[in-house]
């Protein structure tokens, strides 16, 4: 997608040039001939960049600036500003409204390029720097058991930890999980032991003491192998808890939930910023998801946060198109899983989830988009 940067200069010549030579290099841009027409554009559709002139008629540049900075999301922008003002004094004034930077007139087209390309570059670093420093839960539920779910939690929990992220994977199986097998471990202690402290003694210290560590930074909140006893069962409040502390610890928390919506698996997804819900390529499946997705609607979970995963477990390609899976659900499908028994099985059965195989397989692929859209 182009960068879009508004351009910002009552002189039509300027903008004529400086305009012709970023559509050149690819941008988008949108131009403004004074301070109100620049905030009513901003304010519409906020651009990636802002090339602002002082000297404007009606509200001066500064004041643009500081305007500009109190938008909501405006204070990120990069502002370059662009005026005929050399003297050191109308620098000052414009670092102090503001602007990132500070060039005078005239200036070359490549100049301008060159430092608009230093800003976004910067921008963009902080930006994932952000993005990193909020800690982020990311819930994974099939519509049903046995669809691929905890594959994918697996998976996308292993490639987070890899992109250096601290990463928490939470395995809230109260029937027994086998997120631990997949990754090739066994679990000395559980969210079962977990459930029988009072909840106001889990704090940081008694949770490092349940979670596995694995070679890629990853760690793991196992579940059981089987079964709870029911006296060893999660509350909510257990959960609340942990989350509570988790989200300290760790900036990126990854929960495989069972396909049940009891009382945990509702604390899970009301804090969830974002939540896969993993379904199978067939008819039957997506219309299993459509009511899914009615009761997550109905419980006033955003729609925008909700990332529908289809795996094609059917064999070969699927009978439908991403496309028409899309019509039958009636909304976007984020990513159509490949069909890859003998990948995942082996998977499996060494204890070598497929992040980590490194064989570039079609699956290694799909698993790294899907990461990068829901962490
Ligand atoms: N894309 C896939 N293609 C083929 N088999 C898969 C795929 N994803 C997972 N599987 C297999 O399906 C089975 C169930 O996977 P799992 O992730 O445990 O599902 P769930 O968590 O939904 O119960 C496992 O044997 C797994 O290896
Ligand atoms: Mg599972």
């Amino acid at each position: 997608m182009a960068y879009r940067i508004l351009l910002v200069d009552d002189d039509p010549v300027l903008l004529k040039t400086l305009g012709l030579a970023f559509h050149r290099a690819g941008y988008e841009v949108v131009v403004a001939l004074d301070g109100p027409e620049a905030l009513r554009k901003a304010e519409e559709k906020l651009p990636d960049l802002i090339i602002l002139d002082i000297m404007l008629p009606g509200m001066n540049g500064f004041e643009v600036c500081q305007r500009l900075r109190q938008l909501p999301g405006g204070e990120h922008i990069p502002i370059i500003m662009l005026s005929a003002l050399g003297r050191v004094e109308d620098k000052l004034a414009g670092f102090s409204a503001g602007a990132d930077d500070y060039l005078v007139k005239p200036v070359t087209p490549q100049e301008m390029l060159t430092r608009v390309q230093v800003l976004l570059a910067r921008s963009a670093r902080l930006l994932e720097a952000r993005r990193h420093a909020q800690s982020r839960i990311v819930a994974f539920i099939g519509v049903k058991g046995g669809v691929g779910t905890t594959t994918l939690a697996v998976n996308v929990a292993l490639i987070a930890a890899q992109n250096g992220r601290r990463t928490v994977l939470v395995d809230l199986h109260p029937e027994g999980g086998l997120a631990a097998v997949q990754l090739g471990q066994v679990p000395r202690v559980s969210l079962s032991d977990l459930a029988q402290y009072t909840v106001d003694t889990i704090d940081e210290r008694l949770l490092e003491k349940h979670l596995l560590p694995h070679r890629t930074g990853l760690r793991l909140l196992p579940a059981p192998l089987v079964p709870h006893k029911v006296s060893n069962t999660l509350s909510s409040q257990h959960a609340q808890a942990i989350l509570d502390r988790l989200t300290q610890q760790a900036n990126l928390v990854i929960v495989d939930l069972p396909a049940l919506l009891g009382a945990v698996t509702w604390v899970v997804l009301q804090r969830a910023d974002c939540i896969a819900l993993v379904t199978e390529a067939d008819s039957i499946a997506i219309g299993a998801a459509r009511r899914w997705l009615e009761i997550l609607d109905s419980e006033g979970i955003v729609r925008g946060i909700v990332h529908v995963v289809a795996v094609n477990r059917i064999g070969g390609t699927t009978p439908y198109t991403k496309l028409q899976l899309e019509e039958m659900l009636d909304t976007e499908i984020t990513a159509l899983i490949a069909y890859t028994p003998e990948q995942c099985l082996l998977a499996s059965k060494n204890g070598i989830p497929v992040a980590l195989q490194k064989r570039d397989t079609i699956l290694e692929q799909q698993l790294r988009e899907l990461a990068k859209a829901l962490v």
